[in-house]
């Protein structure tokens, strides 16, 4: 018995490096994951928005929280020496947004950029709650793309929510 505690214990160790040794060292030391600095990528980012406890079209009942359409999602980069892109796109019927910037985003870092989803597309699901209103989303890296012209780099901007003013009048 007490050998089997032992070697499930020694399992669960190696599976908990693991599981900390696959992500890139950036990660492992706190900070966001960060492609690696001497590659020639475009910057692509996808996101959700959803509306916390209205059910409209779109509602999850998992979530208790509609997917929202037709929301403006924007990829904003500014470096220091005051270049800066902005770039737009907007949700799908599911919620989901994928903004693509061409090759004008390869001299941005990901740290360089938010991505804002400035308005609800709901007017009774206004009131912006993660994040907060005007904050933005850090970008995570999750994968390469290779696309036939282009090496593009995906990263996630997680989830955009947003509630009504008063639950009663969605
Ligand atoms: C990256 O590749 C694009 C397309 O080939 C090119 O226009 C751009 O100059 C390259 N940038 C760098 C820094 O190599
Ligand atoms: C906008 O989203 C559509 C659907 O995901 C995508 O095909 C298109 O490339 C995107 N455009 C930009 C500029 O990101
Ligand atoms: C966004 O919400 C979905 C559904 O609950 C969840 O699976 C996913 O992990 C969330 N993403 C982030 C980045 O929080």
């Amino acid at each position: 018995m007490a050998c089997l505690a032992r070697r499930l214990a020694v399992c669960l160790s190696l599976a908990v490096l693991a599981v900390v040794c696959l992500p890139s060292r950036g990660e492992a030391m706190g900070r966001l994951p960060q492609p690696p600095p001497d590659l020639n990528f475009t910057i692509s980012v996808e996101g959700v928005v959803w509306c916390k406890s209205c059910r409209y079209a779109g509602y999850v009942r998992a979530m208790d929280a509609s997917l929202l359409p037709n929301a403006a999602a924007l990829l904003r980069c500014r470096r220091d020496d005051g270049r800066a892109l902005s770039v737009w796109n907007a949700t799908d019927a599911d919620g989901y947004f994928l903004i693509q910037a061409d090759w004008e985003s390869a001299p941005f870092k990901s740290k360089d950029c938010k991505v804002h989803v400035p308005r609800s597309p709901a007017s009774g699901c206004a009131a912006a709650v993660r994040p907060a209103a005007r904050k933005g989303a850090p970008l995570k890296f999750r994968r390469f793309v290779p696309l036939p012209d282009q090496l593009q780099a995906r990263y996630s901007a997680g989830n955009f929510t947003f509630a009504p003013e008063e639950p009663a009048k969605c």
